[in-house]
């Protein structure tokens, strides 16, 4: 597989097209920002981890009924993957109110949830990734409405089996956020990235934070809460 020209470069990530035209290659950066790019940094040996981690819960779940963009790992920070054209369309999943939904509705951090809650919003970085609801995504065209049930339940599909596998691992999935996106013939698959960046992981003893919140509130310990996010991971993966 030939590297071409870089198409994308995002925050975390840059995308470059290859010899196939159904085929691109992601490239993971350390480069780290919070709160629509207001803060900035570095983690340093992130993009190895995240990219690892990704493709091992992406095959993890691809092997359980998850359609995804996985194609091949190629090397520490690199991966193939199928060309999609992304929904632009966050999909989050939460187990435990944490982040803004504390925030928006008042309810501390911590309070586990009866059953799993969705919510969405508009990926635009100049608006700030609004909240929307299912009829707003569909009125601004974002996907169709059958696109959007196919989503719901793959995401809730994907809770249930990431909090089982981070469950082996003693950890607890709070809540996550993914994206879609469309093959060349329509099919749905699971893209973007699954990782600390993208989850918030506790540790389910201490409730210690181990993803990018440690970045996101200055708490300190951010490279050894990837370490050791990734070593817990592997450990399960090995046994
Ligand atoms: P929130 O509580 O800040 O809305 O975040 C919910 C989840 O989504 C959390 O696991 C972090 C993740 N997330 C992203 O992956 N990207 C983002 O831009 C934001 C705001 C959250
Ligand atoms: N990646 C996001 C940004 O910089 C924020 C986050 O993950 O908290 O906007």
């Amino acid at each position: 597989m030939e590297k071409r020209n870089q198409l994308y470069e995002g925050k975390a990530k840059k995308v470059f097209e290859t010899d196939n035209p159904e085929m691109l290659i992601v490239s993971y950066k350390d480069d780290a920002t919070a709160f629509n790019g207001l803060k900035k940094g570095t983690i340093a040996g992130k993009g190895v981890i995240n990219n690892k981690m990704s493709n091992l819960l992406m095959q993890m779940l691809e092997k359980n009924g998850v359609p995804t963009h996985f194609v091949e790992e190629l090397s520490e920070r690199e991966t193939l993957v199928k060309r999609v054209k992304i929904l632009p369309l966050e999909v989050i999943v939460r187990n435990i109110a944490a982040g803004s939904f504390s925030k928006n509705y008042g309810v501390p951090e911590g309070k586990v949830f009866k059953t799993p809650t969705i919510e969405f919003s508009y990926k635009n970085d100049e608006l700030g990734d609004p909240l929307c609801n299912s009829y707003h995504a569909v009125a601004l065209e974002l996907c169709t409405d059958e696109e959007l049930e196919t989503v719901k339940a793959y995401a809730f599909k994907v809770n249930d089996l990431l909090k089982a596998f981070w469950n082996e691992c003693g950890v607890t999935l709070v809540d996550f956020k993914i994206e879609f996106g469309r093959l060349s013939d329509g099919t749905i698959v699971l893209a973007d990235e699954i990782s600390p960046d993208t989850c918030r992981l506790w540790d389910s003893k201490t409730q210690e934070k181990l993803d990018k919140d440690r970045f996101r509130r200055d708490l300190g310990g951010v490279e050894e809460a990837y370490r050791e996010i990734m070593s817990r991971l592997e450990k399960a993966i090995n046994k």
